[in-house]
């Protein structure tokens, strides 16, 4: 298994590009099954949860042609099989979007339920309470939803929780149903608006995308078209956060500033100075930096996704700042993994209190889920010695080339096989 070793003590400089957002390619190629004609997908980020959903679209018969620059061209229209398999899925909990589009367009799905994670239980009750009220038969056994419908009905759904892939999922389901659902305490996450615009380019009538109430009328038929996602606020809040913890200055490119905005306003509490244009952001950190106090919530909140990069720079702060993590019940477990490094952390049900120490010394660290390795990542960069960073799959999962980007950045980082 490949790991990262990290040299810490560089201060970041200079200048990188943004990738496409993964939270947002992957529910928009899961939204190409529900085109009668090829769509093509622009600015997908070249990652191994999006490998993973073009080998399901795949194994389902569906006809991918992935171009340069990493433009996926699919047609569903060779279709023949309906399934997600437990391989695949349990590798990849998002494979649960396929559901309601197969379901919608197809008629039938089956999908292997998504067990729990590393960062909690993660049930998808919403996702098959939405459906069951549009009308679709829903059958779990043998670890797998098995899921028949004739043409969906529209409904009034109120998600209970406020869940972004179960919006996605009952918003693609609603875009093909007979008549008008409302969705009530709909995620308002960017992701779920991209995913809405691109659902409209191709015929969909959606309103209320980025508030908590969706209206959706059904349609037809949706069609193939032509769609660019929007880009990573999770990889550019990291890129940041690394820049501030190491006191460097970086520049990003090809960003979106205003969908950062409680990211940006945390890493600025902590004594960053930003600069930011329509699509590039600057961060100085010209001393160290101060503890912040942070309470993960749906957006625009500050996203959990960001919570274990904070608390990567709280461990070096002067001060002790407090991380509340309200979304997963289970998502401090880089924080063991920092302590292990020589940070300050105290664990107290959902809230950890970090007090911050002049400087990290280098472990080695395993990685537990993506944002925790990505954190443990920055915490190696200001730690004293050599940092290793074992189960780097997690990383590849969500960050393209982090290493490279990193290293373009004067860190002293590199992949090794072990
Ligand atoms: N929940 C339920 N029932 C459901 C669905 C969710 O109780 O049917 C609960 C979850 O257990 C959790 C909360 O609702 O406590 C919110 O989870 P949500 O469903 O919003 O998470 P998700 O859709 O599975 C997406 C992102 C995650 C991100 C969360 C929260 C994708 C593919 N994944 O997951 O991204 O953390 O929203 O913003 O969009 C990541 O990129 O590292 C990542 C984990």
């Amino acid at each position: 298994m490949e790991r990262l070793l990290i040299r810490g003590g560089h201060a970041l400089e200079g200048e990188i590009r943004i990738s496409g957002a993964k939270n947002a390619a992957l529910p928009v190629l899961a939204a190409t099954l529900l085109a009668d004609g090829p769509m093509k997908v622009g600015n997908i980020p070249h990652l191994h949860d999006v490998t993973t959903t073009l080998e399901l679209l795949g194994r389902m018969g569906v006809q991918l042609t992935v171009h340069e620059g990493m433009e996926v061209e699919v047609d569903a229209s060779t279709i023949a099989s309906f399934r997600a398999p437990y391989e695949l899925v349990k590798t990849m909990r998002a494979s649960i979007l396929v559901l309601g589009p197969l379901l919608a367009r197809f008629g039938r799905a089956e999908v292997s339920l998504p067990g729990g994670c590393a960062i909690g239980s993660r049930p998808v009750d919403v996702h098959i309470r939405g459906l069951q009220a549009m009308g679709a038969q829903i059958d779990i056994s043998d670890g797998y939803i098995r899921a028949h419908a004739g043409r969906l009905q529209a409904a009034r759904v109120h998600m209970q929780v406020c869940t972004v892939t179960g919006t996605e999922n009952l918003m693609m389901a609603a875009a093909l149903a007979r008549g008008t659902s409302v969705l009530e305490n709909a995620a308002c996450e960017p992701e779920v608006v991209d995913l809405a615009d691109c659902l409209n380019a191709m015929g969909a009538r959606i309103s209320g995308a980025g508030t908590r109430t969706l209206v959706i009328e059904g349609v037809e038929q949706l069609y193939g078209v032509e769609h660019r996602v929007l880009p990573d606020r999770i990889e550019t809040g990291t890129y940041l956060t690394a820049a501030a913890i190491t006191r460097g200055r970086v520049k990003l490119k090809d960003t979106a500033p205003e969908l950062l905005g409680a990211v940006l306003d945390k890493l600025t509490e902590s004594g960053a100075e930003i600069r930011t244009g329509a699509d590039w952001i600057e961060l100085h950190m010209p001393e160290r930096p101060r503890a912040v106090d942070i309470s993960t919530a749906p957006y625009p909140g500050f996203p959990t996704d960001m919570q274990a990069q904070l608390c990567a720079l709280n461990t070096v702060a002067r001060g002790c700042g407090r991380v509340t993590e309200t979304v997963f019940e289970n998502r401090f477990m880089h924080c063991l993994e920092m302590q292990r490094m020589g940070a300050k952390i105290r664990i107290d049900g959902s809230t950890a209190y970090i007090q911050g120490v002049e400087r990290l010394t280098a472990a080695p660290v395993i990685a537990t889920d993506l944002r925790a390795s990505a954190s443990l990542v920055l915490a190696g960069l200001v730690a004293a010695g050599e940092t290793w960073v074992d189960r780097i799959y997690h990383i590849d999962r969500g960050y393209e080339c982090i290493e490279e980007k990193l290293a373009q950045l004067g860190a002293d980082i590199r992949r090794t096989p072990e």
